[in-house]
C-alpha cells in the first residue's frame, strides 16, 4: 500500500524513487495505491484545482505504467472506511507524539498561520490508510519512515488494548532500485514543490527539458585521468544512468576518466536521451487526462476493491473494540 499527495506534478524523483518500485510491486503482490486527497487538505484548504491534480496524479501514474487492472488505484476520500478507522485511531495517538513528529515541525515553521488538527494528526491518517488494507509492506522513500514507524506503534497499540487486528508493515523497496535522484544545480533532490529548474518533471516539454539539463551546473572537467568527480558531476552521470544506453555512458565514462570529457556534449546527448525518455510519458498523461470518462470508470474500479478489503478491516476492528451492541 502506498499513497500520493495530489499537489503539484510528478517529477524524475518520483518516478525512479517511488513508481518504478510501484510498477513491479504490482506484478507480485495484492496494491493499494492511493490518491492522498484529504491529506493534501491539511496544508492546501484552497481545492479550486484539487480536481484536475487529482486527475493528474492517476494520469501520470497510469503513464507511467501502473496497472489499475493490477493494483487497486483510488482516492482516499472515496473510502469512507477510511475517515471511520482514523477517528478510532486519534484515540490511541498521544499529542506529545504528534507534536514531536518531523514532518508535523517542518510544516508548522512553513505554515506558521495554518496549525489545523488534521496537520497535527496527518500520521495517523497515514496510519489508517495502510492498517485499513492490512497492509504489511508501505514503498515510500525514508522521509515517511518516521510515520511508518508511528504506524507501527499505533498497530501494536490497537492490538495490545482491543486484540490482534493488525500486521506492522515495514518500507519496501526492490533491492538497489531506491535511488535519490539529485537535483540538477547540484544540490539537494528533485522537489516537486521548490526549485523548478533543478528539477525534471514528467509533464516538461522538450524545450523545458533540453533547457534546464544545459543549465546544469558543470565546470572546466578534470585536469588530469582518473580525477574522482565532484558531486554535481557525478549527478549528471547518475542521471544519464537512468536514461541513457549502455554505450553512451561508456564512451562519457571514458572521456572522463582520460580527462578528455566535453560536458557540453555529454549534457546534449542527457539532454535528447531524458526527452526520449520523458516525452511519451508526458504524451499519454495528456491522452489519460482528456478522457474524463476513463478516469472515473478507474476511480470506480479501485475505490470499489479498496473499500471491499476496508469494510473486511472495519467489521473486525468494531468487533474487537466492542461496538456491537445486537
Ligand atoms: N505521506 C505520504 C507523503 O507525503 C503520502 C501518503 C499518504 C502515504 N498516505 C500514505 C504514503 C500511505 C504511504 C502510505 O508522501
Amino acid at each position: 500500500m502506498s499513497g500520493i499527495r495530489p499537489t503539484g506534478y510528478l517529477h524524475l524523483g518520483n518516478y525512479f524513487g517511488a513508481i518504478r518500485n510501484y510498477i513491479k510491486m504490482q506484478e507480485n503482490y495484492e496494491c493499494f495505491f492511493m490518491v492522498a486527497d484529504l491529506h493534501s487538505l491539511t496544508t492546501h484548504p484552497d481545492t479550486k484545482e484539487l480536481k484536475q491534480n487529482v486527475h493528474r496524479v492517476l494520469a501520470e501514474n497510469i503513464a507511467c505504467g501502473l496497472d489499475p487492472e493490477k493494483a487497486a488505484l483510488y482516492c482516499q476520500s472515496h473510502i469512507h472506511e477510511i475517515s471511520e478507522l482514523y477517528m478510532y485511531l486519534n484515540m490511541l495517538a498521544y499529542k506529545g507524539e504528534l507534536e514531536k513528529t518531523a514532518t508535523f515541525k517542518d510544516k508548522v515553521r512553513q505554515h506558521p498561520q495554518n496549525v489545523n488538527a488534521g496537520l497535527l494528526t496527518y500520521p495517523v491518517l497515514m496510519a489508517t490508510d495502510i492498517l485499513v488494507h492490512r497492509a504489511k509492506y508501505v514503498p515510500v522513500g525514508k522521509d515517511q519512515e518516521q510515520h511508518l514507524e508511528m504506524t507501527r506503534n499505533f498497530a501494536q497499540r490497537f492490538n495490545y488494548r482491543y486484540g490482534d487486528v493488525f500486521p506492522e508493515p515495514v518500507a519496501f523497496n526492490f533491492g538497489e532500485d531506491l535511488v535519490k535522484i539529485p537535483g540538477l544545480d547540484g544540490s539537494g533532490k528533485m522537489s516537486k514543490s521548490e526549485n523548478s529548474m533543478a528539477t525534471l518533471y514528467l509533464a516538461d516539454d522538450d524545450e523545458s527539458i533540453r533547457k534546464k539539463i544545459k543549465k546544469a551546473k558543470t565546470d572546466a572537467g578534470p585536469m588530469e585521468p582518473n580525477t574522482p568527480k565532484p558531486d554535481y558531476i557525478e549527478n549528471i552521470f547518475l542521471l544519464m544512468k537512468l536514461v541513457s544506453p549502455a554505450d553512451v555512458i561508456e564512451k562519457f565514462e571514458n572521456d572522463y576518466a582520460t580527462a578528455n570529457i566535453r560536458y557540453g556534449d555529454m549534457k546534449a546527448q542527457l539532454a535528447e536521451d531524458m526527452v526520449t525518455f520523458i516525452a511519451p510519458i508526458r504524451q499519454k498523461t495528456k491522452d489519460i487526462m482528456q478522457n474524463e470518462s476513463y478516469l472515473k470508470q478507474v476511480m470506480e474500479q479501485g475505490a470499489e476493491k479498496a473499500r471491499k478489503s476496508a469494510a473486511a478491516t472495519l467489521l473486525q476492528v468494531r468487533q474487537s473494540m466492542g461496538l456491537q451492541y445486537y
